[in-house]
């Protein structure tokens, strides 16, 4: 029998990569798992094993730190990289672009330094729609070039991608999938793992979960109108389960050579009110919500050509939008206060 392949997860306790430690798990690989649990949790990792009956290897540490690394690449044989570790808030990456380019980009190229060492040249990056930047025509499609981004968190990733392509040209031996994720929500079907933002979540789906158990009095819905049909933003919500199995077929796909982009994504929008009112109808939980002033930065609607991660992955959402609603509720409703609340 062949030894079972070791996958590095870097922000892996973090939360679309607790969910994807799972599916790697289930999948028959090894894992080892390196997070500095700036935002991510240890007992996410722990919650992970004990719905996969299997444990994965912990490392607490910094991507930056490249004598962790080398440990890491030194007594692993590892097969591929699933590259998650990063800061991610939009908002906060305006107030603080040095710390956001320094952890992104350079945290990245201390990683890549590190598989150049070890020769590991196979690598999943967690890239975003954002890098499709402000311009572009809907739906967006993997031919589209890299747009303007407009903010530090998009540019980092818009940079990592550029650097990940000049990779490539250096050495043919390099095999990258960036994933364009577009707004991933929900958790996993059994409740004990799930999305635990520190302080207000910024994102629409933990603050209405967050509504729901009562630690917010109320949603304030930023911009009622938008040239949509109710006025509302629109968005491709895909289930973080989804993504995360999105991963496992990333990996199956390294034997590529080069540089590959996939959306992932259902290639489906949803407005801001029609995703209270889902919440509202599949959990029985009335959302109070007040439309407030539009958030700036916000763009009016964008989704996914969700195509070509079919074709070259045979990829594509299977969950819709009520087992989003549910199990993002059964997750929030066992865990009022995350993964703090037992
Ligand atoms: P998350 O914050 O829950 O996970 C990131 C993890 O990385 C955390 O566990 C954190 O502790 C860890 N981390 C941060 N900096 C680190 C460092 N320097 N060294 C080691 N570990 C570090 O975020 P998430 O929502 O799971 O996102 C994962 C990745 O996907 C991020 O790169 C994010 O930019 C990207 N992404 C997220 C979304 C989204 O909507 N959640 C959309 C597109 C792309
Ligand atoms: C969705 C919609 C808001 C909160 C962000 C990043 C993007 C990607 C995913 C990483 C918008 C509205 C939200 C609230 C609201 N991350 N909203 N009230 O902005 O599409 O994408 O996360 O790559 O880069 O920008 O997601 O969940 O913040 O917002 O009305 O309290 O919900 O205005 O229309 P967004 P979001």
């Amino acid at each position: 029998m062949s030894e079972a392949k070791t996958i590095l997860v870097t922000g892996g306790a973090g939360y679309i990569g607790s969910h994807t430690v799972l599916c790697c798990l289930q999948a028959g690989y090894e894992v080892v798992v390196l997070d500095n649990l700036s935002n991510g949790h240890r007992e996410a990792v722990e919650r992970v094993e004990a719905i996969a009956g299997r444990a994965a290897t912990f490392v607490q540490g910094d991507i930056q730190d490249e004598s962790i690394l080398d440990r890491i690449f030194s007594s692993h044989v590892i097969e591929a990289v699933i590259h998650f570790a990063g800061l991610k808030a939009v908002g906060e990456s305006v107030q603080k672009p040095v710390e956001y380019y320094t952890v992104n980009v350079g945290g990245t190229l201390s990683l890549l330094a590190a598989m150049e060492r070890a020769e590991v040249c196979n690598i999943v990056f967690s890239s975003s729609a954002t890098v499709y930047g402000i311009e572009a025509p809907t739906p967006y499609q993997e031919s589209l070039p890299r747009g303007t981004t407009s903010n530090p968190y998009g540019a980092s990733k818009a940079m990592i991608e550029r650097i990940l392509e000049d990779l490539c040209v250096s050495n043919a031996g390099w095999s990258v999938v960036n994933l364009r994720y577009f707004n991933p929500i929900g958790a996993h079907e059994s409740g004990r793992i799930g999305e635990d933002p520190q302080g207000i979540p910024n994102n629409l789906m933990p603050f209405i979960a967050q509504v729901a158990v009562g630690r917010r009095p109320q949603l304030s819905i930023f911009g009622g109108d938008y040239s949509t049909a109710d006025g509302t933003c629109r968005r491709d919500y895909l289930h973080v389960m989804d993504l995360a199995e999105g991963h496992v077929q990333a990996l199956g796909y390294l034997g590529n050579k080069g540089c590959h982009a996939f959306n992932l994504g259902t290639g489906t929008p949803v407005s801001v009110l029609e995703m209270v009112h889902a919440f509202e109808r599949v959990t029985g939980v009335a959302i109070p919500y007040q439309i407030v002033e539009r958030r700036a930065g916000d763009l009016p609607e964008f989704w996914a050509d969700a195509q070509l991660a079919e074709t070259a992955l045979g990829w594509s959402a299977k969950r819709d939008l009520d087992a989003m609603m549910e199990d993002t509720w059964r997750w929030q409703s066992a865990n009022p206060k995350g993964f703090t609340s037992q």
